[in-house]
């Protein structure tokens, strides 16, 4: 039925993955066109997993000679960090086959979609990767907010037990989750120069030194002058989650309903599973979580 957006009949299996009807479209033709650069940079998570913080940061790194941190007119105190890197298969969907690319490199882009199901050109090309990852359970309470109460006529309503037993299943958004994990975790192992794995968790408790990762990783480190005049905490302070949600491009705009303040800026806090889930849910995803990952070196 058309408002239980969560109900299996409305989402499609491709590649082992879920996906809603109205974002799949953009999923093929990005697999089916994209033709990829090597100097291309591509962000890569699950939904909820800290991606509009990731967009904002890696921007103002990559981008920080043409637009200096402090500088009034930068594009992130205009357009949300969404506008400013966008969503590869969302341009896909908005023009099948031939969205408008004219940036100069390196090309940034974002996308949800899984390994498996990213273009042949990206995965036979030196697309520098970073995939970033959140534990499950602050995941799957991000995504209970933002699709039950926030977006209910995209993705439909379930109570948090129906939400958490799909989720449990695998049934998410790009899900299942674990597998969406693993895919880029594997990858990461095999080329560590082209693929850099994160975790939202270390992004909050070690902010610095995993900013002066990514800038290294995309090849363009900080200098000592930079690192003198306080770079690393420049775009920290731009990128926080205080400064972001409190900017006026960042409360309305971007979704038709304009929620988006509380739609992508909700907490931002590790650990808000406590105060939603039973601790029967929390041993039950714990559990799958040590089962899916066994064996592979990932932990969290
Ligand atoms: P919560 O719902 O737990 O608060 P995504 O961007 O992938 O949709 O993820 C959204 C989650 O990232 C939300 O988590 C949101 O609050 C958090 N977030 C957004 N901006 C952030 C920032 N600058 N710092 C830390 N967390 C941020």
């Amino acid at each position: 039925p058309k408002d239980r957006g969560w109900v299996v009949p409305i989402m499609y299996q491709y590649q082992g993955f879920w996906h809603h009807t109205w974002q799949l479209q953009g999923v093929l033709a990005f697999q089916k066109h994209f033709l990829a650069q090597d100097t291309d940079i591509l962000l890569v998570t699950a939904p909820k997993s800290g991606t509009t913080w990731l967009k904002a940061i890696s921007f103002a790194i990559i981008n920080r000679i043409q637009y200096p941190i402090a500088s009034k007119n930068h594009p992130l105190l205009k357009n949300n960090s969404h506008v400013v890197v966008p969503f590869v298969e969302q341009l896909y969907a908005d023009d099948n086959s031939n969205p408008d690319f004219s940036e100069t490199p390196p090309r940034l882009f974002a996308t949800h979609v899984p390994y498996v199901s990213l273009p042949e050109s990206i995965h036979n090309s030196k697309v520098k990767i970073v995939y970033m990852c959140r534990n499950p359970k602050d995941l799957f309470i991000s995504a209970f907010h933002f699709t039950n109460k926030l977006r209910p006529e995209h993705m439909g309503t379930n109570s948090m037990e129906e939400m958490f037993d799909l989720f449990c299943k695998g049934v998410f958004l790009y899900g299942p989750y674990w597998d969406h994990v693993l895919g880029f975790w594997n990858e990461s192992l095999k080329r560590p120069k082209e693929v850099l794995f994160l975790k939202y968790e270390e992004m909050k408790e070690q902010p610095t030194t995993q900013v002066r990762k990514l800038a290294e990783f995309y090849g363009c480190p900080f200098t000592p002058e930079e690192e003198k005049e306080g770079i690393v905490d420049a775009i920290l302070g731009l990128c926080s989650f205080e400064s972001l949600s409190n900017m006026e491009v960042n409360k309305k705009g971007y979704l038709p309903t304009g929620e988006m303040k509380q739609a992508y800026f909700r907490k931002g806090e590790v650990g808000d599973w406590k105060n939603h889930l039973t601790a029967e849910m929390a041993e039950k995803l714990d559990m799958i979580t040590e089962c899916k990952f066994q064996g592979s070196g990932l932990k969290f």
